[in-house]
């Protein structure tokens, strides 16, 4: 699927997040819950929370500069923006914002919402632009504040969610290293995970009646949502792969979606990648949805775990429903 067209090189990448943590034992003060329960079923320990005032476009920003000074260019170059995000400060998209901060003053941008798979329908669609001619320079960000819209008093899902931003810079390049996607929708699924809206009556003139905004937390039928994971993730990572001409055996990183280590450990096991391939970094930050892919990949790129030239096969899957996967090599 790659010969028609620019090559597409990944080449920096950036994560920002709060210093405020919150951690499973003071979770326990809030709802009926324990650190063991909570550490056993899902992996994590603690969670990075922005506070009330917090800005989602300014920590994306935040990741934003890393990922472009690691790329080596300036914020002058990107000609494209794309953020990722299902919490964004403003409804009418926060990308804008990202690109005010930055000073990027050259690029149009925009939002996407495909919740916990955002990056990667973010990767695919950033790919299109550079694929095309169009634009050389764009910068995907994944950011979420889910902190917002979580029902603190619902132990079954309160204890799951984080906040954090994390970027990337997909630069046209002479070899191609994105490799292979695949992306899918079930919308049949959608009130198995929703932060939904609901409308309140509000009559404006006699007789006519509108709707007042307001959002509802975050509902979530657990069981199905994993069900829902540890089947359709490896079907999605095998047609990337297969579309890619690469085989499990030459994946270097598998790069999942951070919502749940179970959830890690039986998508690895079902595609026979051995643990010490799969990126894992929940017990610090929880499920952060659009933000995982590109915090934990960022920190392996830092900690030089990941290295120029390795092949990684990335999942993103969650509300929607909606799901994923995209392989590539690191580095130009
Ligand atoms: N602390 C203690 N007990 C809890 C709890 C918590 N935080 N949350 C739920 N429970 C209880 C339930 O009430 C239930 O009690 P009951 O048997 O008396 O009714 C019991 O634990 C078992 O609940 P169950 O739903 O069977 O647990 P589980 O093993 O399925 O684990 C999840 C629950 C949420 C961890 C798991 O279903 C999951 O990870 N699903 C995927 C969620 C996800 O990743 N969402 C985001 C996708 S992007």
């Amino acid at each position: 699927m790659n010969q028609l067209g620019t090559g597409i090189a990944i080449t920096g990448s950036g994560s920002a997040a709060s210093e405020v943590t919150l951690d499973n034992h003071q979770l326990s003060q809030i709802v009926d819950t324990s650190d063991e329960w909570i550490t056993s079923r899902t992996g994590i320990q603690k969670r990075h929370l922005m506070d009330a005032q917090g800005s989602l476009s300014e920590m994306a920003a935040t990741a934003a500069h890393s990922a472009i000074a690691m790329a080596g260019i300036a914020p002058e170059d990107l000609d494209l923006i794309i953020l990722a995000t299902s919490t964004p400060d403003d409804l009418f998209g926060s990308a804008n914002q990202v690109q005010a901060h930055l000073g990027a003053s050259k690029a149009v941008a925009f939002d996407i919402t495909a919740a916990c798979s955002g990056f990667v329908f973010g990767l695919a669609t950033a790919s299109q632009f550079i694929r095309t001619g169009l634009y050389q320079n764009v910068l995907l960000i994944g950011a979420d504040i889910l902190s917002r819209w979580v029902d603190w008093s619902d132990r079954s899902t309160c204890v799951l969610f984080g906040d954090g931003a994390g970027a990337v810079v997909l630069q046209a390049n002479q070899s191609d290293r994105l490799l292979g996607f695949a992306l899918c929708s079930d919308g049949t699924q959608n009130s198995c995970l929703q932060l939904a809206y609901e409308p309140q009556d509000q009559e404006i003139v006699k007789g006519l009646t509108v709707a007042k905004g307001t959002y509802q937390p975050i509902t979530m039928s657990g069981k199905e949502v994993y069900r829902f994971a540890v089947q359709k993730v490896p079907e999605v990572i095998e047609k990337a792969l297969f579309r890619a001409d690469i085989t499990t055996e030459q994946v270097d990183w598998l790069v999942l979606h951070q919502a749940n280590q179970r959830i890690l450990d039986a998508v690895a096991q079902r595609l026979n990648i051995p643990k010490h391939k799969v990126l894992s970094n929940l017990a610090q930050y929880g499920n952060t949805s659009a933000a995982s892919i590109p915090i934990v990949l960022d920190e392996a790129v830092r900690l030089e775990k990941i290295k120029s030239g390795d092949i990684i096969v990335t999942s993103g899957f969650g509300a929607g429903l909606t799901w994923g996967a995209a392989v590539f090599k690191w580095g130009r």
